[in-house]
């Protein structure tokens, strides 16, 4: 039996494509350092781990598709603390995490055909969900040398045609940790105004920012363009719930929600034991979320320096998220990534990278460039900089 064409032709994410590769190396004995994906080590708030103690409803039933009352009411609060007023259990749709709603965002907004404007590098899964709902990425290009910001308007217009539907962004961004300025969301807020495009942003790393400026979510233009904004927004970050699968849509347009209760339909219903431990989200104390910023920031810290002295590596300084593009010294970063887990150890132990083409829509692009998450503890750190640095002398030997 023949499978479809399309499901044949459906990108591999560049960074779970050598996760057999690292299974083989752990078989061996090898002690992985994962820089790989954005999975944090730090722990889930103990009011939500304690509410699974707490859990009685027997049997386990389904939760109304847009989500359960508790937990958009639980999410509502959580939005009118950041001073969002506007936002509430109406105008929100509770999904199955942040991949959900950029699915289902790109699926009310899009028909098979148009295009879709990125800025790139962008979340490889972006390019997944286009190429499942048939829709043409076209990446507007940002560069190491201007910290991943946005470039000129003029520029980001020449890249629409009469095809294109929406701009897709996140910010803080995956895979750059560039955190966008009042005046590019407000460049884009025209840009789609002037040439009548949807605007999705996707914020599922709100909270982790590290610049002196406040993060401007699109939340603050959503009701100057109700029709046109969209926010795609997660839990899996902010309280280290990836497992959880737990996210929303905002949108003040009703064709918008109501296409996406009854995508949310579709699939009958979100996990209810899932949207009860984020319905706690309310009870998780300030402290976690400070802490979390202080955790990040201070490992931003010890990777942006640690990369910095090592010969050749050439990176920016990420402001927000948990991650970091870095251009290696070495001619194609995969075939490196592959070697650091086939054929290299320092006393037993390697480390595992997300090669940057992944994040391009041209492969050839970020040939050079990995994406790092400095999502382990700062020893954990310091020693996987240390196997880079002694790898990248070893690797420069046999080239
Ligand atoms: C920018 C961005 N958006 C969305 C997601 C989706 O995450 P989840 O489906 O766990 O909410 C991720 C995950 O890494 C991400 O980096």
């Amino acid at each position: 039996m023949d499978i479809s064409k399309r499901m044949k032709k459906l990108p591999i994410s560049s960074i779970r494509k050598l996760i057999p590769l690292s299974d083989k190396a752990k078989s061996r004995g090898i002690k992985i350092y994962h820089l790989n994906m954005g999975q944090p080590d730090v722990k889930t708030p103990d009011v939500m781990i304690e509410s699974l103690k707490h859990w009685t409803q027997n049997p386990i039933s389904y939760a109304p598709s847009g989500g359960t009352p508790e937990y958009l009411q639980a999410l509502e609060t959580y939005y009118h603390d950041l001073g969002f007023l506007f936002v509430n259990t109406k105008n929100t749709i509770g999904t199955i995490a942040g991949s959900e709603a950029i699915n289902m965002a790109l699926f009310a907004v899009c028909d098979p055909g148009d295009e879709l404007l990125v800025f790139e590098p962008f979340y490889s899964s972006y390019q997944t969900s286009a190429q499942l709902w048939n829709i043409k990425l076209t990446p507007v290009e940002t560069s190491l040398q201007d910290g991943f910001h946005l470039p000129p308007g003029a520029i980001i217009e020449s890249a629409i045609t009469e095809k294109t539907k929406a701009i897709l962004y996140s910010n803080p961004g995956n895979p750059t940790g560039t955190v966008y300025t009042k005046e590019e969301i407000l460049m884009l807020v025209d840009i789609v105004k002037k040439h009548n495009l949807f605007l999705l942003s996707d914020e599922v790393y709100r909270e982790y920012t590290f610049v002196d400026r406040p993060h401007v979510s699109l939340l603050k233009f959503m009701q100057e363009i109700p029709e046109q904004a969209i926010l795609i927004d997660s839990l899996s970050k902010r309280y280290n719930l990836c497992g959880a699968r737990l996210g929303n849509l905002i949108s003040l347009n009703e064709q918008v929600l109501s296409g996406s209760l009854k995508f949310a339909m579709s699939r009958l219903s979100g996990g209810i034991i899932d949207q009860y431990i984020g319905s706690k989200l309310v009870d998780v104390p300030a402290e976690y979320t400070k802490s979390m910023q202080a955790e990040y920031q201070n490992r931003r810290d010890v990777m942006f320096e640690g990369l910095q002295s090592i010969d050749g590596i050439s990176v920016t300084k990420p402001e927000g998220a948990f991650y970091i593009m870095a251009e290696l010294p070495v001619e194609d970063a995969e075939i490196f990534s592959i070697w650091l887990l086939e054929s290299f150890h320092d006393k037993n132990e390697t480390v595992m990278l997300a090669p940057g083409y992944g994040f391009y829509s041209d492969p050839k692009k970020g040939k050079k460039q990995v994406r790092i998450a400095y999502v382990l503890e700062e020893s954990q750190l310091r020693r996987s900089i240390e196997i880079l640095d002694t790898a990248l002398h070893e690797y420069k030997k046999i080239q």
